[in-house]
């Protein structure tokens, strides 16, 4: 394993509001992801979606309140759940634009709202693609990150395939041409990994909500970025940390392999 460069801590589904949900669990994993990414190298915290139960205001302010002040540099986008009672307009007024994009030395990351107001299906649309080309063909030195709530390949373990996003084909394809290295989601509950192309799709779990689906457990994911390979490894709850995955990147474009 190669010396990090970049710390992502990696959350998804937290679904406030939800019956089981508490805001003070949630409170208690920012207090120690705070913690913990003071001694790591460059953290970020990215945030997939289902933020909320229901896309209510009084939801929305509660997440807020949550990562209000934080420390460590964030990008969260919507998921399905935000979407619904069409809090989108909540979104953008406390949380900023629903497709976001970081960069620094290391990495290129474009953020994509695949949600639509009370669809629970995903969905990128075609008038994002030359955006996103364009985004990672300038980052060429570096991994490039593409981020959304929806899943781009069906997760095992998580019963029959509904809600894959609608045009998945066409945006892995211009993945694939844009040399991504990594896509990370949520929405599923379960965590997962698989190597496409030798482009990394990395599911995180639920942080919070009760759906979980069978054996797996709630959890965060912290991973951890090399110039060569990426390595997954889940927290959970109550901090205890298990590996999860490791693979190798691409990082170079595909014409200098
Ligand atoms: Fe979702």
């Amino acid at each position: 394993m190669g010396e990090t460069k970049k710390t992502i801590f990696h959350m998804s589904d937290i679904h406030v509001g939800e019956d089981g949900v508490e805001t003070d669990d949630f409170r208690q994993i920012v207090d120690s992801i705070e913690k913990r990414a003071a001694h790591v190298t460059s953290p970020l915290l990215l945030i997939t979606g289902d933020l909320t139960a229901e896309g209510l205001r009084e939801e929305y302010e509660e997440f807020a309140g949550v990562v209000e002040g934080l420390s460590v540099p964030m990008v969260v986008i919507p998921g399905n759940h935000d979407e619904r009672n069409y809090g989108a307009v909540h979104f953008e007024e406390l949380l900023g634009e629903r497709f976001k994009t970081y960069e620094d030395d290391s990495i290129a990351l474009y953020a994509a709202d695949s949600a639509e107001p009370d669809n629970d299906a995903g969905h990128v649309g075609r008038t994002k693609y030359e955006e996103i080309s364009d985004f990672f063909g300038q980052a060429k030195e570096k991994v490039r990150i593409f981020a959304l709530h929806h899943h781009l390949i069906p997760v095992p373990h998580t019963g029959r395939e509904h809600n894959v996003v609608e045009d998945s084909g066409a945006v892995l394809g211009v993945l694939d041409l844009a040399n991504c290295s990594i896509v990370l989601n949520g929405h599923r509950h379960v965590p997962w990994m698989w190597n496409l192309n030798n482009m990394v799709h990395y599911t995180t779990g639920t942080l919070l909500s009760r759906r979980i689906r069978g054996a797996t457990i709630q959890v965060h994911t912290l991973i951890e970025i090399s110039e060569d390979d990426v390595t997954f490894t889940l927290i959970e709850k109550t901090g205890s940390a298990s590996l999860f995955s490791r693979s190798e990147l691409r990082v170079l474009p595909r014409s200098s392999l």
